[in-house]
């Protein structure tokens, strides 16, 4: 069994951030996204792990590394796809690095709660009686995502699908294709056979239907714990959310916390960071070498690597590195803040905001 992470595509909807920096590599709970997929993915015995790149593929592989980060028999090959024309495409992209093998398709900015490893083991042992098992979630916003309709078997409960529409305008159905897919080899005959749909994309969603009407067998799941797709900021804030309910507390030794400062509930503190006269309220995450100072850091607030903060309040945002956030009046909520970002109150007359944003940038003020 392989697994293929798709990592291409734009990121259009996270921009300003996604200007400089792949949707994948967003850090939650300080630790990027497609991480948590890799090692999902590790977790169920899979070490052979093909990544699809486009345009952010430099920045991807410098992170990611060829996979000895994770251990020495771990093998990461990059694959690039020149433009994201649709995750079939990708499939199409990825032929020579899959080979015949069934593989685990996962989506690099999905994030879920649940061990993908029973599913994978189960997989691999009766893929006689299945081509495709996909993963469903009920959302409250259909028209968002791939759709589908299924069907029970009363005799073991498994369920069937019978259609899947991508995006529908008029959906049947709030049951949503989560971005994770078990395919064996029928699907190379599927992506082949479709054609691009109206966004100019090979849909997966497509090639799956495919499938079903050519008498393969798809099978769904429905997932019981969270599944986010990243794609928003509102989704990276409650993803940070989710894993950060999950943190458990440790203090790397070499950090500096003194006698003024207050923790409260599940803390990381990651190594070098330097903690004066403030209180963190769990749970929450501080990065290596921040330098907090006369500060509130409240609820399920990541702090990056090498951020400074001073006389200021934040809580439930995540912060990327070397920000430095100086003597805010107010506090900093549900807030997703670049790399290198200054904040600072400013007594330089006259009184009056000054902004350096950049485009497609939001801010909400008081
Ligand atoms: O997140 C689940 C949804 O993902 C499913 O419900 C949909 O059926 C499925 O089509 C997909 O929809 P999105 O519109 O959210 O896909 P997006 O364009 O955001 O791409 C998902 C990931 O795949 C993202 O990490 C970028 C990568 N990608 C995307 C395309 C179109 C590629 O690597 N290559 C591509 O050509």
């Amino acid at each position: 069994m392989k697994a293929l992470i798709l990592s291409g595509g734009k990121g259009t909807r996270l921009r300003p951030i996604t200007y400089t920096r792949a949707k994948q590599l967003l850090p939650l709970a300080n630790k990027p996204v497609l991480f948590y997929a890799i090692e999902s993915i590790l977790a169920a015995g899979i070490l052979d792990i093909g990544i699809i790149i486009g345009d952010t593929g430099q920045a991807i592989q410098s992170e990611i590394g060829d996979g000895s980060f994770w251990g020495s028999n771990v093998r990461i090959t990059y694959i690039l796809q020149k433009e994201p024309l649709g995750l079939a495409h990708a499939i199409q992209t990825a032929k020579s690095f899959l080979g015949n093998s069934a593989f685990i398709m996962y989506l690099g900015d999905n994030i879920i709660e649940e061990n993908i490893t029973p599913f994978v083991a189960a997989f691999e042992q009766n893929h006689d009686q299945c081509n495709c098992q996909i993963f469903l979630k009920p959302v409250s916003n259909p028209r968002e995502f791939g759709i589908a309709e299924v069907f029970e078997n009363s005799s073991d409960c498994t369920l069937y699908v019978k259609k899947l529409v991508e995006k529908p305008q008029h959906p049947d159905s709030n049951m949503a294709l989560v971005g994770i897919y078990l395919f064996d080899a029928s699907i190379f005959h599927a992506v082949d056979e479709i054609y691009p749909s109206q966004r100019g994309e090979l849909e997966i969603t497509d090639a799956i239907q495919w499938l079903i009407d050519h008498r393969y067998i798809v099978r769904a799941y429905k997932l019981q714990g969270y599944w986010i797709d990243t794609g928003k900021m509102e989704d990276i804030l409650e993803a940070n959310r989710l894993v950060l309910n999950k943190l458990q507390t440790n203090i790397s030794e070499n950090t500096y916390i003194d006698s003024k400062s207050q923790l409260q509930g599940n803390i990381v503190i990651q190594r070098g960071a330097e903690i004066r006269n403030s209180v963190i309220r769990g749970p929450a995450i501080i990065g290596e070498y921040a330098h907090l100072e006369n500060t509130y850091i409240g609820p399920f607030t990541s702090v990056y690597h090498n951020v400074v903060i001073c006389n200021s309040e934040i809580e439930h945002s995540i912060i990327l590195e070397h920000c430095s956030i100086y003597d805010l009046p107010f506090r900093i909520e549900n807030s997703l803040i670049g790399r290198n970002v200054k904040i600072h109150a400013s007594s330089i007359k006259p009184r009056a905001y000054k902004f350096m944003l950049g485009d497609h940038s939001d801010l909400g003020l008081l």
